[in-house]
């Protein structure tokens, strides 16, 4: 696009993304080529009239926003505009973006919604952008747990920070980002602590640890889990607690470890177990430092 249609395209629509951020993101998309472009969070269409300029006539436009702002009028453009009016993350979305593409790969995808369910996005469209293709996520520097999985993502990326900053991906090979994101999470609940599990025997031998990688109780003798009398948690913030718990007789330690997110944040930290006669208790530490025990029967 040449600088005198992109200045005066800038100051009719008014796009969310400072002047240089979205030169910056056209470059890269006009280098695709695209013929099939998805935005999540068209607000008022100001991004959305650029894709609409680099696709060719006849090319698909898909935008997603759960209101419909769009100062313009895209039933009168000559490419095919589809307004899909949602949440990105509901599966009714999801399902009608699919029906029209239908079959259809998106050449680029630019996220631009809720900022703090970015990740979801991604898992979520990436299905949908083809081998080679762009995504590119909006406010990068405020995208909470999404930076988790952007940092183990093995694709090619660039980041501007320019404007509210911008990232942008290239899929240069197959990702399961369902199991990537598992991965990235744990890794980080990991690295947040000092040790992970430590279970020791009665007589105070280390018996015990989580591995990092698969978050497996590891072994590190070989002793029944039975004789594990007591194991303890030490966060790395020293301003949390730390927990120990002891196991009487009868009592198995069953290590298993969960997170939740909310609000982009992890919220619980650690969930560990043990069995005593056909209860499962859970004892859970969040992000707090608060513990807690729940009861679960077998
Ligand atoms: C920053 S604005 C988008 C600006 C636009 N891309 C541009 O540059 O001109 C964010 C938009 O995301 C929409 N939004 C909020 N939650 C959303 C969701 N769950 N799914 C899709 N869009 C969402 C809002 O309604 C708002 O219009």
């Amino acid at each position: 696009m040449d600088e005198k249609r992109y200045r005066e395209l800038f100051s009719r629509y008014k796009p969310g993304q400072g002047f240089d951020e979205l030169k910056w993101t056209i470059e890269r998309v006009e280098a695709l080529k695209p013929q099939v472009i998805i935005e999540i969070g068209v607000k008022t269409g100001g991004s959305l009239k650029f894709w609409e300029q680099i696709l060719p006539k006849g090319g698909v436009l898909i935008g997603i926003d759960p209101e419909n702002f769009v100062l313009w009028d895209i039933k009168r453009s000559d490419r095919q505009i589809h307004f899909v009016q949602g949440k990105s993350q509901d599966p009714e979305t999801v399902t009608k973006v699919a029906e029209i593409l239908d079959g259809r790969r998106a050449d680029f995808i630019f996220v631009d919604g809720d900022h703090r369910r970015a990740l979801d996005d991604f898992v979520l469209y990436e299905p949908f952008l083809r081998e080679g293709g762009g995504i590119a996520f909006h406010d990068f520097r405020n995208l909470g747990v999404f930076h988790l999985l952007w940092r183990n993502l093995p694709w090619k990326k660039e980041v501007t920070l320019l404007g509210e900053s911008t990232a942008f991906a290239w899929k240069t090979e197959h990702v399961n980002l369902k199991e990537l994101t598992r991965k990235s999470i744990n890794r980080e609940i990991l690295s947040r602590t000092k040790y992970s599990w430590l279970a020791k025997t009665r007589s105070g031998k280390i018996i015990a640890e989580i591995d990092v990688e698969t978050g497996k109780l590891n072994m590190l003798k070989h002793l029944n889990p039975k004789d594990i009398h007591v194991f303890r948690w030490v966060p790395l913030d020293p301003s949390l607690p730390n927990h120990t718990l002891f196991l009487n007789e009868g009592q198995e330690l069953i290590a298993e470890r969960t997170f939740k997110i909310r609000d982009g944040e992890i919220k619980i930290m650690y969930l560990c177990g043990w069995r005593s006669g056909n209860q499962v208790l859970r004892y859970v530490i969040d992000n707090y430092g608060n513990a807690f025990v729940e009861e679960k029967d077998l």
